[in-house]
């Protein structure tokens, strides 16, 4: 596999960055001036690009559009205490964007050209991480096919890009969420694990139904009993019960989160029990009845850690205990931020300097 390769620049002419409000960004809304692509031809890597943000040109009969050969990831940059600007625990998205692509039929990409599309781009667009406490740089890099053929199997051509957004807060407020007994967001033996499209279309139709109820999101449940939690949402699902740190062991079904991976790591080094298992959501119901279920939250690369306020379960709403500044949640949500924004002491390495 092609290590590195030139990349060829082309600068834009007119950023866009004056227009944007940095005190009032929307997850997605705005993006920065540039963006980097890479093609899949003959069986290697070649023609790096970092071009100005826009449209693009693709076949209307790629496979992307048609049976779903597309992966993506979520990442994040910090702007640093010292000015300077850091990614979070990028060769974990890099090894997950591998494993998606593996699942999906897909070429894999080089450590080293996912790094050096990545590093080149963010500091060219090192102007667009905020620097505000909260804010970041979301990064998506993505794959899909781009062969021009409706016929069903692996593309043979394939587009990597990544393109960069400056965000606050995904969610402004406490979740309701309720347990999804009908629907299912993946199976045992299926792609949930992987990052492709898919995953979240076909999502979306069971999280409207849910918010047309007046819920936020869902908990996702197992496919084969509608029993045991799976994710939240586009999140990992993390439970704090009777003082332990509870959360769904990973399957074929379960996104392996960095920012689960994370939460985990750090509520061990507070001296915390974690368990990875299964969690049924009676488990669940039955630990708030009994007053035991101290907290629950999702944990994701967009929203962070997200608490819940509000499960909905067989038709009933239950309130959770509210949190505050010593819960679990909040503080590892301030030792997560600590270390992304270098303020805190990064023992374990995560932080990347671009
Ligand atoms: C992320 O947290 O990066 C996700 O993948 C969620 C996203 C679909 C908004």
């Amino acid at each position: 596999m092609i290590d590195t390769l030139p990349i060829n620049t082309q600068h834009t002419t007119a950023s866009r960055l004056a227009e944007v409000d940095f005190d009032h960004l929307e997850f997605g809304k705005a993006f920065s001036d540039h963006m980097f692509a890479v093609e899949f031809h003959n069986g290697e890597w070649q023609n790096a690009q970092i071009v100005p943000y826009g449209d693009m040109a693709v076949s209307p009969a790629n496979s992307a559009l048609h049976y779903g050969q597309a992966i993506f990831e979520g990442m994040k940059a910090y702007r640093q205490a010292d000015g300077g600007v850091a990614l979070f625990r990028p060769f974990d998205n890099w090894a997950r964007l591998n494993s998606s692509a593996e699942r999906m039929c897909m070429p894999t990409i080089s450590e080293e050209l996912f790094m050096q599309g990545l590093s080149e781009l963010i500091r060219l667009d090192e102007k667009w991480v905020p620097n505000a406490p909260g804010y970041s740089l979301y990064i998506r890099p993505f794959m899909f096919a781009t062969d021009g053929f409706i016929g069903v199997r692996p593309s043979d051509s394939y587009r990597f890009m990544i393109f960069t957004c400056p965000v606050g807060l995904y969610f402004n407020k406490p979740l309701r969420v309720r347990f999804e007994q009908k629907y299912v967001r993946s199976a045992e033996g299926g792609a949930g694990y992987a990052k492709n499209a898919g995953n979240y279309g076909a999502a979306m139709y069971p999280t409207k139904l849910a918010q047309l109820e007046g819920y936020n999101q869902l908990i996702w449940t197992d496919a084969s009993e509608h029993q045991y939690v799976e994710e939240s949402g586009t999140m990992n699902a993390i439970f704090v019960i009777d003082g332990r740190v509870v959360t769904p062991a990973l399957s074929t079904s379960i996104l392996d989160g960095v920012t689960r991976r994370s939460v985990l790591q750090l509520a061990l080094d507070m001296g915390l029990t974690v368990e990875e298992r299964r969690v049924s959501s009676r488990e669940v119901m039955e630990a708030l009845a009994a007053g035991k279920l101290n907290e629950a939250f999702g944990v994701g690369t967009a929203a962070t850690i997200a608490p819940i306020a509000t499960i909905g379960y067989q038709g009933q709403d239950y309130d959770l205990p509210a949190t505050d500044s010593k819960s679990f949640s909040s503080r590892v949500s301030a030792a997560l931020d600590a270390i992304r924004t270098g303020q805190g002491a990064d023992v374990h390495n995560w932080m990347v300097r671009v």
